[in-house]
């Protein structure tokens, strides 16, 4: 039987991956992070010396590319998924500033992006999705079941963010994540593969009026009225 494929693209900080869990634990479908993804490589191209002085030796990046392996921990159970690097679980590794820093540097590189997609597609052969990033309703799955496109002011996406890094007790300022945002978003939106675009059929969610429980509802009666 053919799968469904809820794509959620947008900004970065958007709550997107938040909302995106959400919705795949009440529909009991699968939650896949692709950013996650992205920072997997990245922090595999730290830990490799691939980077040397902050700049990226992309010939010693995809010299090692084929030695990556990136796959996803599903517990049925708790619905909760684990990404693992070369079979380790780097979750808490990934979501750091070393790795925003640099992360989508990296996801302009064709050959990253062309592995990644390769794995996000056959994930997609098994389960119901719900997977959240950049390119999965315009180039992962046009024919994707329901697309959603959120954003949010920039101020708004790096309040939420900076919240959540110092909860986390990673030690950084406002505007150290008010910058990382803004490049990112730069970075996402103006390059040459895949760029961060609203896929034309999206549904676009603004969220920096709406409280979390909003948007799961309006996201929810969309994909009840489809299903
Ligand atoms: O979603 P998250 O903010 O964790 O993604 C980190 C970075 O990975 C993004 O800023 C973007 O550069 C890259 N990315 C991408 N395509 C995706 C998902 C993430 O280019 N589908």
């Amino acid at each position: 039987m053919k799968k469904i494929v809820i794509a959620i693209d947008g900004h970065s900080s958007t709550g997107k991956s938040t909302v995106a869990k959400r919705l795949a634990e009440y529909l009991q479908f699968v939650y896949i992070d692709s950013g996650a993804m992205y920072r997997a490589v990245t922090f595999f191209a730290i830990q490799s010396h691939c980077f040397k002085n902050d700049k990226l030796n992309n010939t010693a990046l995809l010299e090692k590319l084929h030695d990556i392996d990136i796959d996803f921990q599903f517990n049925n159970k708790t619905q909760k998924s684990r990404i693992l690097l070369n079979g380790k679980n780097v979750e808490d590794n990934i979501r750091g500033m070393s790795v925003s820093e640099r992360v989508s540097q990296i996801a302009t590189i064709p050959e990253v992006r062309k592995k990644l997609v390769t794995l996000q597609r056959d994930m997609a052969h098994k389960h119901n999705i719900v997977m959240d990033g950049r390119d999965i309703g315009s180039v992962v799955f046009p024919e994707a079941d329901i697309k959603f496109f959120m954003t949010a002011s920039a101020e708004g996406r790096a309040k939420r963010r900076f919240e959540e890094l110092q909860q986390k007790g990673e030690t950084t300022s406002f505007n150290e994540v008010f910058e990382n945002i803004q490049n990112r978003d730069q970075i996402d939106t103006t390059r040459k593969h895949s760029p961060l675009i609203k896929a034309e059929n999206a549904i676009v969610i603004d969220n920096t009026n709406l409280s979390e429980d909003e948007q799961f509802k309006i996201m929810l009666k969309t994909v009840s009225d489809y299903l």
